[in-house]
């Protein structure tokens, strides 16, 4: 004789059965199925090497550098997928030192997007060029003359060995079930000059 809890529980381990195994497909069928973006491009403007001080109690002053940049990129394919909870994209600054060969990565700029963020990611830019609001399109990034949201400083306190710097967007998608996939969403044609120490 079963009693009603004794049922009810049966039901509901039955359930998570089920729930486990359907989460377990949909990991791996999209874990098969990782979208590709095609890379798209970024444009530094006005980068500048000036002295300054990092916004903390104590800092001393350094050469710091500062930026704008436009980034044109396609993403629907990624935000597409039903597996998509939120993808983060950042921009980061590669670059080596000359004298002691040290490779930096840093990152300058950042951004979540939900997968329920109905609003395309032109808002991040200053300026909005008129788009059709809705599901369509969201992933198409357009970001305008934005600057760096993270200072960019060098460990050693100057800019002076670096000559140039290879300028990245990176993505991340975070899917509902099953592992972190990233990968390169756009790039800078050349790598960025590092220009001299503006004097005041
Ligand atoms: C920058 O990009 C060039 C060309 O793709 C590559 O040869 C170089 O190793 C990169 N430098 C760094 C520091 O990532």
């Amino acid at each position: 004789m079963y009693s009603t809890l004794q049922r009810l529980n049966h039901i509901t381990s039955l359930a998570t059965t089920y729930v486990m195994i359907l989460l377990g497909l949909i990991s791996i069928a999209s874990y098969l199925r990782i979208p590709s973006v095609d890379v798209g491009k970024v444009e530094v403007k006005d980068l500048i090497i000036q002295k300054g001080r990092l916004r903390r109690w104590g800092a001393r002053q350094e050469e710091l550098a500062s930026l704008k940049f436009d980034v044109r990129t396609d993403l629907n394919p990624l935000l597409n997928s039903y597996n998509t909870k939120q993808l983060l994209i950042y921009l980061t600054a590669s670059y080596e030192e000359q004298t002691t060969g040290n490779i930096h990565d840093v990152v300058i700029w950042d951004r979540i997007i939900q997968r329920a963020e109905i609003r395309d990611i032109r808002a991040v830019g200053n300026k909005l060029p008129k788009s059709k609001v809705g599901r369509k399109g969201r992933g198409n990034v357009r970001v305008e003359e934005v600057k760096n949201k993270y200072q960019w400083r060098n460990p050693s306190g100057t800019f002076k060995d670096v000559e140039y710097a290879n300028m990245t967007l990176h993505y991340s998608l975070m899917p509902y079930v099953g592992i972190l996939s990233s990968g390169i969403a756009a790039v800078a044609q050349d790598p960025v000059i590092i220009p001299e120490l503006i004097k005041r």
